[in-house]
């Protein structure tokens, strides 16, 4: 069960005591939804786009649109229609533009910004404007873009967008955002702009390409890296897309029913992109009764996802394993903790600068519920234990509570009982410890700080509601 509290941004949480069998849909996958309110404002044509996510962060970049002059016409709550005005048809915003929470935002536009030739300002939530830009600002610089930020590095960023020059860039870290950014800034470039990614990563902005006509050319390098070059100057083609669920969406739902005994969820229409699914390949090798069925390629791939009941065994996780699985780390922390044996996450360190420091989020908010966790500089630690939910209601029943707490030092629990968790803002670590606080039968949980829930999935407690009840 799950209850709303009196400040309306904490809920109380009751863990569930029966299995769950159910069929959902999730909401439109949000980069893409980012991409397409981007590309679809600086093709040349109008653009109509089904499931569009209606999240904040997605809900900001259309705004952020209809600022720079770009008529965006809401047709339905999930359907809008984009007047695009070509790559050179955007208007100086009178005001400032507000990226709230949205990373994925404030870098892309600024690729698009920089070629533009008027004055813009950027600047999100305290959240947003504590993460770091200088990887975008350095590259953008080497084009010759005007691009300033707080401390050279934190929003709000100011740009003056001029002509750009085309370049070689040599991706430092693995990052769509970044690699979006600079595809993007490269549409304005005087030439071919090339980058060259060592681990490749969500390859959406490459892929709206394809579907509207521009001159590029993507080619995979002998040490399984990428090689993407972008002409300057192209003409980009509108389109009409629907958008598949978000499988970072769907993985909430996956933990869920992997994790309570004798369930089976099965999620309809979910992105089943390469770069995105890393987390099913990974539950696989921890034996997760996972199938993917109806599948079936598009502008992108789609598919249908069925997880039951399953008995998990723990894994490392090295740097390799990490882009393909970048957004689903603090849902596979729940998972790993009714895994047998000891999980460790290494090459992760770029989980610190997400939308919270994830790392420290994940094992603080893990060794609160008693579950054994630790820091490593680059990744995490979590020793799980399959049977904890049946061992804690066990205790919980006989009130033995004392024994509870020499087994597990570090947990925190409020004068009822119930444990206190925190979101840190966080809208993954937020639906991952309801995940959590649901699969600990008949234990009272309060997560605190939830409504950057809206960040991404608005509906999620919907759908919660809807397959608990
Ligand atoms: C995103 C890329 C990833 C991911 C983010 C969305 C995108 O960030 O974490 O949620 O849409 O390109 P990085 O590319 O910075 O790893």
């Amino acid at each position: 069960m799950i209850k709303l509290l009196a400040d309306k941004n904490s809920v109380s949480v009751i863990g569930l005591n029966k299995p769950i069998k159910s069929e959902i849909n999730v909401p439109g996958d949000k980069s893409i939804s980012h991409r397409a309110v981007m590309l679809g404002s600086i093709a040349n044509g109008n653009s109509t786009i089904i499931n569009l996510s209606v999240s904040r962060d997605n809900l900001a970049t259309v705004t952020a649109f209809r600022k720079l002059g770009i008529r965006i016409e809401t047709l339905e709550e999930n359907k809008i229609k984009i007047h695009g005005n070509g790559l050179y048809g955007l208007k100086e915003p009178q005001n400032i533009i507000n990226t709230y929470n949205s990373g994925t935002l404030t870098r892309l536009i600024s690729g698009i910004l920089a070629g533009n030739d008027f004055f813009s300002v950027l600047s999100g939530d305290k959240y947003l404007n504590s993460r770091p830009m200088a990887r975008i600002i350095d590259p953008l610089a080497l084009m010759g873009a005007k691009i300033f930020g707080r401390k050279n590095n934190y929003p709000p960023l100011s740009i003056i967008g001029s002509k750009l020059k085309p370049i070689y860039y040599d991706m430092p870290i693995p990052s769509a955002q970044v690699k979006s950014c600079l595809i993007f800034a490269g549409l304005y470039a005087d030439g071919n702009t090339v980058i060259y990614e060592k681990n490749k990563t969500r390859d959406h902005t490459e892929r709206f390409l394809s579907l509207q006509d521009y001159p590029f050319t993507e080619e995979g390098t002998a040490d399984g890296g990428n090689i993407i070059n972008v002409k300057g100057g192209g003409e980009l083609k509108p389109f009409n897309i629907e958008i598949p669920g978000d499988f970072s969406s769907a993985a909430f739902f996956i933990a869920l029913g992997l994790l309570l005994k004798d369930s089976e969820i099965t999620i309809k229409n979910v992105l089943l992109n390469d770069r995105r699914v890393g987390l099913i390949n990974i539950l696989k090798r921890m034996n997760a009764n996972i199938a993917i069925i109806d599948y079936r390629e598009d502008f992108e791939k789609v598919g249908t996802i069925k997880a039951s009941y399953s008995r998990l065994s723990a894994i490392n996780i090295t740097e390799e394993d990490v882009p393909d699985m970048i957004d689903e780390f603090p849902i596979f922390a729940v998972i790993a903790s009714f895994a047998e044996g000891i999980t460790t996450v290494h090459g992760a360190k770029e989980l610190r600068v997400k939308e919270t420091d994830r790392i420290k989020a994940i094992v603080t908010n893990l060794n609160k519920f008693g579950i054994k966790s630790k820091e490593y500089d680059d990744g995490f630690e979590i020793e799980g234990n399959p049977n904890y939910s049946e061992q804690l209601d066990k205790l919980n029943k006989s009130d033995k509570f004392e024994e509870f707490d020499k087994l597990n030092k570090s947990a925190e629990k409020k004068d009822n009982g119930s444990f206190d968790i925190k979101s840190y803002g966080d809208h993954r670590i937020a639906m991952s410890m309801i995940i959590l606080a649901l699969l600990l039968k008949n234990k009272e949980t309060a997560v605190n700080d939830v409504r950057c829930i809206n960040t991404s999935f608005p509906g999620f407690f919907d759908i919660l509601k809807k397959i608990i009840l």
